[in-house]
């Protein structure tokens, strides 16, 4: 059983990957360790007392049974209490180095939405995945667009609330380069178990090439191509699939050019403003067969970013592609 709960970091957990991950760890131990010692001499006593002391024909109670042992008592309300000691001023200080972020700390905006996460970074950019430099204090300011949800990075040993309404803090740095799951630790409706991404952990050097390319992509890619990035990286692939299977909302394959039925049975057609308006004002016309629960994108993308997601879905449609492939073969979108 002990070897079961024995990995390279003791029991059972995942790599170290940030600064505190280590005092976190130390902590936890200890207190595992203990509780776990103490767990099998309480039982194990009981098991033994139980055997020995029960009633068996012949034996009698004793005629002036021992009530209490003031030296005894004390050993066994002293010793927990220096154990319970330790751990609490232990965990208050490896609690205040969590929560205390260093002046010098790199921010990044978290916001949490069913059923996503979405970093903006200081420039503006914004991302479904959180990339770091390595080494560098990182701090999230964190809230959310509807219900509360919580933040956990189990390799970075943080997790903390996002809560609507109010803003909620955490700070890490980095110790190891690579990629380490993110899950939402808050049950927080039908997709909680997929509201997943990855923090992704970059050499020196490597967050500030990442950002300079991803934060230029309108201006260096075909429009098409940058709407296909993001309709990644804003979140619309959660709910909008673009092979034709069903989601939370409409599939963009053949979309765009067709007849749309809309719920009380308008119909309309798919072209560039029926897509700029679905996005900007996502409860102006729903589509039969599907709830109302998109959130809009209004002072979330801007113009160019709307141009370039109408040539990507415009690049799914199927027939009104007779040439040019998949990449920047519409030069008709709007506005450009
Ligand atoms: Cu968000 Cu669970």
């Amino acid at each position: 059983m002990v070897g079961l709960l024995l990995t390279e970091n003791g029991v059972m957990l995942p790599p170290q990957a940030s600064s505190v991950a280590p005092a976190v760890d130390s902590l936890f131990k200890f207190i595992f360790w203990i509780s776990a010692f103490f767990f099998l001499l309480i039982v194990g006593l009981m098991l033994a007392f139980v055997i020995r002391f029960r009633k068996r024909p012949g034996h009698q109670k004793a005629a002036h049974p021992p009530t209490h042992n003031t030296l005894l008592e004390l050993t066994w309300s002293g010793i927990p209490l220096i154990l319970v000691m330790i751990m609490g001023v232990w965990g208050f200080k490896v609690f205040l180095d969590i929560n205390t972020p260093p002046a010098n700390a790199y921010e990044v905006q978290v916001t949490g939405q069913k059923w996503k996460w979405l970093f903006t970074y200081p420039n503006g950019y914004v991302d479904e995945v959180l990339h770091v430099p390595v080494d560098q204090p990182v701090r999230l300011v964190m809230t959310s667009e509807d219900v509360i949800h919580s933040f956990f990075v189990p390799a970075f040993r943080i997790k903390r609330d996002v809560v609507p309404g109010r803003y909620t803090k955490l700070w890490f740095r980095a110790t190891k380069t690579g990629k380490f799951q993110v899950f939402c630790a808050e049950y927080c409706g039908t997709s909680h178990s997929d509201m997943l991404t990855f923090v992704e952990v970059h050499e020196p050097g490597g967050f500030e090439r990442w950002l300079e390319a991803a934060s230029n992509l309108l201006n260096t890619l075909p429009p098409a191509e940058a709407g296909r990035r993001l309709y990644q990286s804003r979140g619309c692939s959660q709910c909008h699939s673009v092979d034709g299977s069903g989601g939370i909302g409409p599939t963009f394959q053949k979309l765009f050019g067709h007849e749309v039925v809309l719920k009380g049975g308008a119909r309309t057609t798919a072209d560039e403003n029926y897509i700029r308006e679905s996005i900007l004002e996502p409860m102006a016309k729903i589509v039969a067969g599907f709830e109302p629960v998109m959130p809009t994108y209004k002072g979330r993308l801007k113009d160019q970013e709307i141009t370039a997601l109408v040539a990507y879905i415009k690049s799914l449609s199927g027939e009104a592609q007779p040439e040019g492939g998949q990449q920047g073969g519409n030069h008709g979108s709007t506005g450009r």
